[in-house]
């Protein structure tokens, strides 16, 4: 078994080697993850590929707390980080409160907020209060209704040097670690040569310290629509439909239950 990490064991593997992160959502597949994964994000993703709503936007704080209660049951060695959903982080005191709530009734580790340059205060609010921050920058899905779609970032000099002063200030504000989404590679690049914390992308190109996948993405389950940086390392809707489609046809020639499965 290998050793959980640590917010410091983190920050250290900065240059050392990449970190890998993945998503879940329950005690099933984080059990899965448990011995491979370095952190487990228990992402707001979770109102689409689990709730099946259209956006992030809609997942409340108590669902957050249920799934990252179950998924801290399932990996108990895993480093996990739970998403701080829209409208839980308003102002510095809301932010703190709620991230207490999810702190005391789970074993999470941190909590990712999104925003840069103007979540600073805020990151530092917890980070003093005890809250272990995870920033996230870039393509930011909680603000895909203001800004009509999701939009890749760092397309132009200005976007560019916006992403540089976020992360500076989230690191210097106190984030240990700083999720990049949605950003052109060389950008991203740069962005994680200018600070000494551990930059994980997601679509963000190799140059960075790590990456994160949303776990129904990358096992190929999720089929509503596959970004461009997904990768898809298993076909898991065609292995689940056909075993479900198998058993179906086993139940009506009643070859299921054979002696094998009967008591
Ligand atoms: O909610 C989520 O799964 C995330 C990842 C896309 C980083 O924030």
């Amino acid at each position: 078994m290998t050793k959980k990490l640590t917010v410091t064991s983190i920050q250290k593997a900065k240059n050392e080697r990449p970190l890998t992160m993945i998503t879940a959502y329950d005690a099933l597949f984080a059990k899965l993850f448990d011995p491979i994964a370095d952190m487990i994000l228990v992402g707001d993703s979770l109102n689409m590929s689990f709730a099946g709503k259209p956006d992030t936007l809609s997942a409340t704080l108590e669902q957050m707390i249920y799934h990252t209660q179950a998924v801290c049951q399932g990996a108990p060695n895993s480093f996990i980080i739970a998403d701080m959903p829209f409208g839980t982080y308003t102002t510095n005191d809301k932010a703190l409160e709620n991230a207490i709530k999810v702190f005391q009734q789970s074993a999470a580790d941190a909590v990712k907020i999104e925003g840069g340059e103007a979540k600073a205060a805020m990151i530092t609010h917890l980070v003093d209060n005890g809250i272990a921050v995870c920033g996230h920058i870039g393509l930011l899905p909680q603000s895909v209704r203001s800004e009509g779609g999701y939009k890749v970032k760092g397309k132009d000099e200005t976007q560019a040097r916006q992403l540089i002063r976020d992360a500076q200030a989230i690191e210097k504000a106190g984030a240990f670690c700083i999720v990049i989404e949605g950003v052109k590679a060389d950008v991203a690049t740069k962005v994680a040569q200018d600070i000494s914390v551990p930059l994980i992308g997601i679509g963000a190109g190799s140059g960075v310290d790590g990456q994160v996948l949303v776990f129904s993405d990358m096992l190929g389950l999720f089929e509503d629509f596959t970004p461009k940086f997904v990768k898809k390392y298993l076909d898991g809707a065609t292995l689940v439909k056909d075993a479900v489609l198998h058993y179906k046809t086993e139940v009506e020639s009643r070859a299921f239950p054979d002696e094998m499965h009967t008591y």
